[in-house]
């Protein structure tokens, strides 16, 4: 394990949100811990303080977790690793199963926050909830972007996590 700067590995982590994604782990309320796959992810400085922000739908059990846990981890696989465990988290719901067990994944402790990692990925970042923000209709000045994404209004929550620890196994 080898601590990273919050901005060390940006390249890496923006290859996977835009190729197979990369996982992100909640607490359910009972304390399980639930990956999704994710595509889009921001990180930078707000409020003088690494962050990364992470955008959910409603529909998702990540969105219901990520309302009541204090903190959330983003796991990036080594290139070119895990697709299949990836598209299994990316298209099923941990509402009705568990994905750690099914994918065969490993749950490691964490440093600084509750949820844990993915062992099996290559980069971590834990984070410390700051803001959930849910988005609607009136907040988009784009109908062009309102009409592409949100057909069904399933708006997505902005989630902005502080980075408390970032590092790479
Ligand atoms: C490559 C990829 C990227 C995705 N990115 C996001 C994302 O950024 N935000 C989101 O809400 N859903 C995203 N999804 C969809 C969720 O991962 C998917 O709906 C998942 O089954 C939700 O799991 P959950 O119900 O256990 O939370 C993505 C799916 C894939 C395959």
């Amino acid at each position: 394990m080898q601590d990273i700067q919050w901005n060390e590995h940006i390249e890496t982590l923006k290859r996977a949100l835009s190729g197979n994604g990369a996982l992100l782990v909640a607490l359910d309320k009972n304390e399980r811990a639930n990956p999704m796959t994710i595509g889009w992810a921001q990180v930078g400085i707000v409020w003088g303080r690494p962050t990364l922000t992470v955008l959910v739908r409603r529909s998702r059990y990540t969105y219901s977790c990520l309302l009541e846990t204090p903190d959330f981890t983003v796991n990036v696989p080594a290139e070119g690793t895990l697709s299949e465990e990836l598209l299994y988290c990316g298209t099923k719901s941990g509402r009705d199963r568990d994905k750690v067990d099914a994918c065969g994944l490993t749950l490691k402790q964490a440093q600084r926050v509750q949820t844990p990692i993915i062992a099996e990925c290559a980069i971590h970042y834990e984070c410390r909830i700051i803001l959930r923000k849910q988005l609607s209709r009136a907040d988009f000045s784009a109908p062009d972007v309102l009409d592409e994404y949100y057909q069904d209004d399933d708006h997505h929550t902005i989630v902005i996590g502080e980075i408390v620890a970032a590092y790479r196994t």
